[in-house]
C-alpha cells in the first residue's frame, strides 16, 4: 500500500512510520517540520517538507506519490496551548483537516486513518469509556479533534471516504530509534525521566483526587502497540473490507479507543520510573492542573473484537523502560 503519513517526523508518527515500512508498506512523509524532528523519518521513507493544509502541497503529494491511503496524524496537541490560542487549532486541526480531506476528495484518495484522542470524552461521567459515551471536550484541542471526526463522518457519508478514527489515550514509550521529545515537554513519563536523569523536582499536580492513592489515574498505552493498531487500520480501509464500509456507497467511521484497559496513577509511575533508573525521584504535590479528571481508562474491547488489536506491551515497566533506553542514546537532547 502506498501511504501518506502526515506528521510522520513526530512521536506517533515515526514510530509508526517505521512499522509500516517494516511491514514493506510504501511510505511517504509529509511534515513541516514545526514540532517534528527530521532525523525521526527513518532512511529510505521520501520526507516531504510542508502542510497537509496547503492545497497547493497537499495535492502534489497524494498525486506525485499515487498515495492510496492516508494516516493523519499532525496536528497541534498541547492542552494548554489550545486555550490560550484557540484560533491557532482551529486554523491547523480544524481548517488544514478540511484541506487535507478536500485534496483526498479531489485527488480521488478514499482511505482515512486519524488520530484523535480521549480528550474528545471530557470528563466522562464513568470508567472504562466506551466509544459510545457522549463527546464533550472541555478543551479547545479535544474540540477540535472532534470536529475533524465529524468532518470525516459526512465526507464517508457523501463521498464514501472509508475511515478508521483512533481515540488515543495516554501513550508513553519508544522504539530503539525514536522516542517522545516535545518542547517544551508537559507530559508526565518524560518529565519523570528527566527528573530521575537530572535529578530535579517533579511536580505532581494535586493527590486529592478520588483515586486510591489521590493522584490522578491514566491509561498508557505503547507507542509500540500504537504504531500496530494503525497499520490494522489501514489495512481495515481496502474497499473490500466491509468493517468500513460497502465497496461502493455510504462508509461509516469504524471508531475505536486505544488504550490498555488498565489503568496507573500518578505516583505509580513515579514509582515504576525510580525501579527503571535506580534512583530516587524528588517529588513535591504542587496545585491540580485545571482540567484533569480523576481517571481515565479506556474499553479496548472494540479495536479487540473488530481489529483484533490487543496490546503487547502493556507493562508500565517496559513503557517506561523503552522511553529510559531511548533517553540514553541522547536523541532526545540533540532534537
Ligand atoms: N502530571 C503531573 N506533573 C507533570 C505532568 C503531568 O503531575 O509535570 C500529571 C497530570 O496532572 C496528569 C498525569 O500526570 O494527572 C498525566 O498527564 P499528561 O500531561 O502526561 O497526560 P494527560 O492525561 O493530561 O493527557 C493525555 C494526552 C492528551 C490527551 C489526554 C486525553 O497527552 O493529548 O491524555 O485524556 F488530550
Amino acid at each position: 500500500m502506498r501511504v501518506l503519513v502526515t506528521g510522520g517526523a513526530g512521536y506517533v508518527g515515526s514510530v509508526t512510520v517505521e512499522t509500516l515500512h517494516e511491514a514493506g508498506h510504501d511510505v511517504v512523509v509529509l511534515d513541516d517540520l514545526s514540532t517534528g524532528h527530521r532525523q525521526a523519518v527513518v532512511e529510505g521513507v521520501p520526507l516531504e517538507v510542508g502542510s497537509y493544509g496547503d492545497p497547493a502541497t497537499i495535492s502534489r503529494v497524494l498525486a506525485t506519490h499515487r498515495i492510496e491511503a492516508v494516516l493523519h496524524c499532525a496536528a497541534k496537541s498541547q492542552v494548554a496551548e489550545s486555550m490560550a490560542d484557540p484560533a491557532k487549532y482551529y486554523r491547523e486541526n480544524v481548517a488544514g483537516g478540511v484541506a487535507l480531506l478536500e485534496g483526498m476528495r479531489t485527488g480521488g484518495v478514499k482511505r482515512i486513518v486519524f488520530s484523535s484522542t480521549a480528550a474528545v470524552y471530557g470528563m466522562p461521567e464513568r470508567t472504562p469509556i466506551t466509544e459510545d459515551m457522549p463527546t464533550i471536550p472541555i478543551n479547545t484541542y479535544g474540540e477540535t479533534k472532534r470536529t475533524f471526526e465529524q468532518g470525516i463522518r459526512w465526507y464517508g457519508h457523501a463521498y464514501g471516504l472509508r475511515s478508521v478514527i483512533f481515540r488515543y489515550f495516554n501513550v508513553a514509550g519508544a522504539s530503539e530509534r525514536n522516542g517522545e521529545a516535545h518542547d517544551p515537554e508537559t507530559h508526565l513519563i518524560p518529565k519523570v525521566l528527566a527528573a530521575a536523569a537530572t535529578g530535579t523536582e517533579l511536580t505532581i499536580f494535586g493527590d486529592d483526587f478520588a483515586t486510591p492513592d489521590g493522584t490522578c489515574i491514566r491509561d498508557y498505552i505503547h507507542v509500540r502497540d500504537l504504531a500496530r493498531a494503525h497499520l490494522m487500520a489501514l489495512e481495515a480501509t481496502d474497499p473490500g473490507d466491509t468493517r468500513t464500509g460497502p465497496r461502493d456507497g455510504r462508509c461509516v467511521p469504524l471508531v475505536c479507543n486505544l488504550g490498555s484497559g488498565a489503568g496507573y496513577s500518578n505516583r505509580e509511575v513515579v514509582r515504576a520510573a525510580e525501579q527503571v533508573a535506580g534512583v530516587t525521584i524528588a517529588t513535591r504535590i504542587g496545585p491540580r492542573r485545571e482540567g484533569d479528571p480523576d481517571i481515565l481508562i479506556a474499553s479496548a474491547a472494540r479495536a479487540a473484537e473488530i481489529l483484533g488489536w490487543r496490546p503487547e506491551h502493556d507493562s508500565i515497566a517496559e513503557m517506561i523502560g523503552s522511553a529510559w533506553a531511548w533517553r540514553k542514546t541522547g536523541w532526545g537532547d540533540k532534537a
